[in-house]
């Protein structure tokens, strides 16, 4: 996989690009719910391990359905827990048969004295789940409030609940988490990025043909985030909002109605992230039963390609270009993939040279390094309208 590695920012204390443990960064990330698997992606009594901000965590699901994340390794002799048999909502380490409870007490360890069962524990972090979508908490103390998924649609977007569909999706990046985050907000790219899988001549699936145009932008300041609104086109604007510290909001037509989505970009470590998205697609009945049917035949068309990474890959490498993909159902993510991917910050850091249509991004790492610095003064975060 090629890495694109973060730039070298102007103040190092306060870097977006670095979220491992203790960074300031990664305690602001980690002071917010972050989603952290797709719900049709954890069986119910499987145990997975899984890698965010750096940190190895095990999570599994419960008999009974409930989403659970500890730490990644048995007290006992470290083995990986998620190696381990779910027991209810209890997770039993594969290694000796330790078996500890969702409140990550020592339950149970065979062949061990009683005061074994006191001192062992693990540590468990809280979960929600919602929209499709395992959230976690990786933060100190108290979790805060869930974000308002519902109601921040209903007031800045077309109000999800109503769509005639709704589905979710992930995917993973080689690249800082902090490069997608911007590229919300980078609505120059789409013309030129989002040329081919906007072509309904060569493409099935698509933005709609009319987002292929530049225009400038509006930047909108809110309390949660920076927003970019497409100028000269009132009437249906494409509108993509971040919100703080990793979250954005997207409001853009597609052949068949209007997409809306909010994504969030989770650093698996500095090199690479995943995103997962909850869409709604406002469409009529019609929009409907074609989209439908194209779901129908897209796990076909998959499985035609390699994975998505490996596909940017071979663009990268050069043996491979965008129209080999044009039928590929992640064209849009190829991409967006190898544009992000590309970007050549490990040879010299810092040598972008941002221009006008980079307003809002320039505008966004401003106030991400401005929170970032509240934040490690001690502003609590995590409470506002998002
Ligand atoms: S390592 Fe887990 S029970 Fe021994
Ligand atoms: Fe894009």
């Amino acid at each position: 996989m090629t890495i694109t590695a973060p730039p070298a920012p102007a103040n190092a204390a306060l870097s977006p690009f670095e979220t491992g443990p203790g960074t300031p960064a990664g305690r602001y990330l980690r002071s917010f719910w972050q989603p952290i698997r797709l719900s049709t992606d954890l069986p119910a009594g499987t145990a997975t391990p899984i890698k965010v901000m750096g940190e190895r965590f095990t999570l599994y699901r419960g008999t009974g359905g409930k989403a659970h994340v500890t730490q990644p390794g048995c007290p006992h002799r470290r083995t990986m827990l998620s190696l381990g048999n779910v027991e209810g909502d209890s997770l039993r380490c594969m290694f000796h048969g330790w078996r500890f409870g969702e409140d990550g007490r020592c339950e149970e360890a065979p062949g061990q004295g009683p005061t074994l069962l006191k001192r062992q524990r693990v540590r468990v972090y809280p979960t929600h789940e919602t929209y499709g979508v395992i959230f976690a908490y990786f933060g100190e103390g108290e979790p805060p409030r869930f974000h308002d998924i519902a109601g921040f649609s209903k007031k800045h977007g077309r109000d999800m609940t109503s769509a005639l569909v709704r589905d979710t999706g992930t995917y993973k990046r080689g690249c800082n988490y902090y490069i997608n985050v911007e590229n919300a907000l980078d609505l120059a790219h789409v013309a030129y990025t989002h040329k081919l899988s906007s072509d309904p001549s060569i493409t099935e699936v698509g933005f709609d043909p009319g987002v292929i145009r530049v225009r400038d932008v509006t930047v909108e300041r809110m309390d949660f985030g920076i927003r970019a609104v497409e100028v000269e086109h009132e009437s249906d604007p494409v509108i993509s909002t971040v919100m703080l510290p990793n979250a954005m909001h997207l409001l853009v037509p597609q052949r068949d109605g209007w997409l809306e989505q909010v994504a969030w970009r989770v650093p698996v470590d500095d090199e690479s992230h995943y995103s997962i998205q909850i869409t709604a697609m406002h469409t009529d009945e019609a929009g409907k039963e074609r989209f439908e049917a194209y779901q129908a035949r897209k796990a076909d068309l998959i499985a035609k390609y390699p994975s998505t990474d490996e596909c940017a890959t071979a663009i990268l490498r050069g043996e491979k270009t965008l129209f080999d993909f044009a039928d590929h159902p992640d064209l849009v993510n190829i991409e967006d993939h190898v544009a992000q991917m590309g970007m050549q910050w490990i040879d010299e850091p810092g040598k972008e040279n941002l221009a006008q249509s980079d307003k809002a991004v320039l505008q966004l790492r401003r106030m991400f390094v401005s929170r970032l610095g509240d934040f490690v003064a001690g502003t609590p975060v995590g409470d506002s309208d998002w």
